[in-house]
């Protein structure tokens, strides 16, 4: 069991990925950390884990809120080995019709809550020589559409801060970086969009194959349970019978 006693702290595990990844750590013997804003909900997951774990608030739009979450976590597990930045929003809208708040809080949310939660691992895994971090991207920050332009742009930023991450830290700490890219997931992700003209176009009701959030689990249970010599640098994964 190489996940055995690992400390592992989860963003977003108040949601549908999130939740899923932090139930598949804890089954493989992880001590996982659930982080998000929503504590209600982190707590009755939290009931779920059958090894010692931990609830944080962490708020990724704030430095403030992700520097005290990572001392918590520091406090209590001493040291953190796995890192899985799941936290993101995808609140789609046409550029023409200039929802700047929902773009400003793309990019605050899936770009900048990455480098907080990045700060506040990177003591501890530098001290270790050793980590693994996981950043969940998106298909659609290689494929782009109408109406995904924001989103995409963030998830683009993601892979290529992971690719970036891996030349930095890998050679000189050890530290492993993966992306996943998952297409269409079956969780709340959608409930996000306000755009009334983007809502009537898309048919997110219809019968287009998804994911579930246990395949992407599973993915990430993959990429960090891997022997130390192998660094599983992306995995983008789609619904079978999407091109
Ligand atoms: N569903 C898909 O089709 C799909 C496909 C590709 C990639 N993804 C990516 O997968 C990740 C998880 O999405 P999901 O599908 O599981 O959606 P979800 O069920 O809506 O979960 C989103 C999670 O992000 C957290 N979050 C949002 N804003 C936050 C903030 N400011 N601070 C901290 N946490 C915040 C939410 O927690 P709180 O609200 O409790 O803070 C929640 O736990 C996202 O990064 C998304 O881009 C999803």
């Amino acid at each position: 069991m190489k996940l055995k006693n690992k400390i592992a702290v989860v963003t977003g595990a108040s949601g549908g990925i999130g939740s899923a990844i932090a139930k598949h750590l804890d089954k493989e013997g992880c001590k996982v950390v659930l982080a998000a804003r929503s504590i209600d909900t982190l707590q009755s997951l939290q009931n779920e884990l059958k090894n010692p774990s931990l609830v944080v608030e962490m708020n990724v739009s704030s430095t403030e809120s992700v520097a005290k979450a990572f001392s918590q976590v520091l406090q209590k597990f001493k040291t953190i080995d796995v890192l899985v930045n799941v936290a993101g929003v995808m609140p789609l809208t046409y550029l023409k019709n200039l929802h700047l708040e929902e773009w400003l809080e793309t990019i605050e949310v899936n770009v900048k809550g990455i480098l907080r939660t990045l700060h506040g691992v990177l003591p501890s895994m530098k001290e270790n020589n050793k980590g693994h971090i996981v950043n969940i991207a998106s298909v659609d920050g290689k494929e782009l559409y109408k109406g995904g332009a924001v989103y995409g742009a963030s998830k683009s930023a993601i892979i290529a801060l992971s690719r970036a991450m891996r030349m930095e830290l890998s050679p000189e700490f050890n530290i492993k970086v993966t992306s996943i890219e998952p297409g269409t997931v079956d969780t709340d992700l959608r409930e996000d969009i306000s755009d009334k003209e983007l809502l009537k176009d898309k048919d997110y009701g219809g019968d287009e194959p998804q994911l579930n959030a246990e395949d992407i689990a599973r993915a990430v249970l993959y990429a960090v349970s891997e022997p130390d010599q192998v660094n599983v640098n992306e995995i983008l994964i789609k619904p079978t019978g999407k091109s």
